[in-house]
């Protein structure tokens, strides 16, 4: 235990500015100050407003987590930070950040995929993930569904939603229904209040001829809308919690299922569902029901670590360190769009296949 790679992540893509510390799979610290109070007013996230808040709490995020995990940053093996995908200026205040705590102790420095950590951090509460994991990723950016057969190297994406992001999809509800941002917590609150069989709405892409494993939630929100839109034209109330209801059964049984078909079709006997939307109260039953009918195990973390935060990320870099992955060059940028194929920002690679980055050598970094 005590020889596990000790590593500090940080996570700064949209609004959460969390930085983590792993020892392997053991949780140290997660320390989040979010600015999502700041960009209620708007109805979403306003990335410069972002980008200020996570600069302003960083320093102070760093310290409260290296003093609640007990240990000084000369302890750490390693500093991971993600990389990308974010809003692009967000992700710049981490990346600096963690460029210069690196350069500072004298550490390496892993650029990490924030979709693969979304699915590493099962590890802090589940031990290590299965090899292969089929994963639904499903937050406010993404909905995808990624077979995991080394989460430091191999995350193959099988779909992916073609419009809305599942977690778009309830803000943007939300927002319909006068529920307020972000949408997801109050409409799955507002939802166990109402019927789900209430109102039918649209499945999307589940017809015989539509794409076995994309997602589209456009459709489904429009629907909703001109429901909504309806009754107040007819004078008539919304009955809020059964709108909420029907719409958020809607997104969980299309998630479920070809969540489930994935798995079977690639004979993978693992879910995990990662992300902000695994949060969800009806889409954790769901799936553990179906999961269970279809002989399939289900691992989904704890609400508080589905959400963004800087643990997930030190559970992929311990994972990279573990697994004597070659960590970043010092110049690693932030890529807003980084594929998630991409699990780790390599160093720099020479002619001779050494993918230690001769910069980041002569900077002094790494062994
Ligand atoms: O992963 P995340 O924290 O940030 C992104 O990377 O996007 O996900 C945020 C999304 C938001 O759209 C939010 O409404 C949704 O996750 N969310 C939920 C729940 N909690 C958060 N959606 C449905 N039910 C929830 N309980
Ligand atoms: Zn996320």
């Amino acid at each position: 235990m005590a020889d596990e790679p000790l590593v500090l992540g940080i996570e700064t893509s949209c609004d959460e500015t969390g930085v983590g510390i792993v020892r392997g799979t053991t949780l140290l610290a997660d320390a989040v100050a979010s600015s999502v109070n700041d960009h209620a007013r708007f109805g979403g996230v306003v990335p410069e407003i972002a980008s200020r808040a996570h600069l302003e709490a960083m320093v102070p995020t760093i310290q409260r987590a290296l003093d609640t995990a007990g240990i000084k940053g000369s302890d750490l093996d390693g500093i991971a930070v993600t990389a990308g995908p974010g809003l692009a200026g967000a992700l710049l205040v981490g990346v600096s950040a963690a460029k210069a705590y690196a350069w500072a102790l004298d550490k390496p420095l892993y650029g990490v995929n924030h979709l693969a950590s979304h699915i590493c951090v099962d590890q802090l509460e589940h031990g290590r993930l299965p090899e292969p994991t089929m994963a639904l990723l499903v937050s406010g950016g993404h909905s995808s569904l990624l077979l995991t057969t080394d989460i430091t190297s191999d995350v193959r994406p099988l779909g992916a939603t073609i419009d809305d992001a599942a977690g778009e999809a309830f803000d943007k509800v939300a927002r319909v229904l006068g529920l307020g941002f972000p949408g997801g917590p109050v409409v799955d609150r507002m939802a166990r209040e109402g019927d789900p069989k209430a109102i039918a709405f649209p499945r999307g892409l589940t017809g015989p001829r539509d794409p076995e494993y994309d997602f589209s939630f456009s459709g489904l929100k429009t629907a909703v809308a001109r429901w909504v839109e309806a009754r107040r034209r007819a004078g008539e109330p919304v009955p809020v919690a059964d709108v909420a209801a029907s719409f958020q059964e809607a997104v969980t049984d299309v998630l479920t299922r070809k969540a489930i078909r994935a798995c079977r079709d690639n004979d993978v006997d693992h879910l995990m569902i990662g992300g902000g939307v695994a949060a969800n109260s009806r889409l954790r039953a769901m799936a553990q029901q179906r999961c269970e009918k279809a002989g399939i195990r289900l691992r989904v973390p704890r609400p508080g670590l589905c959400t963004d935060n800087g643990a997930m990320v030190a559970a992929l870099g311990a994972e990279m360190v573990r697994r004597d992955r070659s960590p970043s060059a010092i110049e690693l940028s932030a890529d807003s769009s980084l594929p998630v194929t991409e699990v780790s920002v390599p160093a720099v690679s020479d002619p001779h296949g050494d993918v230690h980055g001769q910069a980041y050598r002569e900077l002094g970094g790494g062994a």
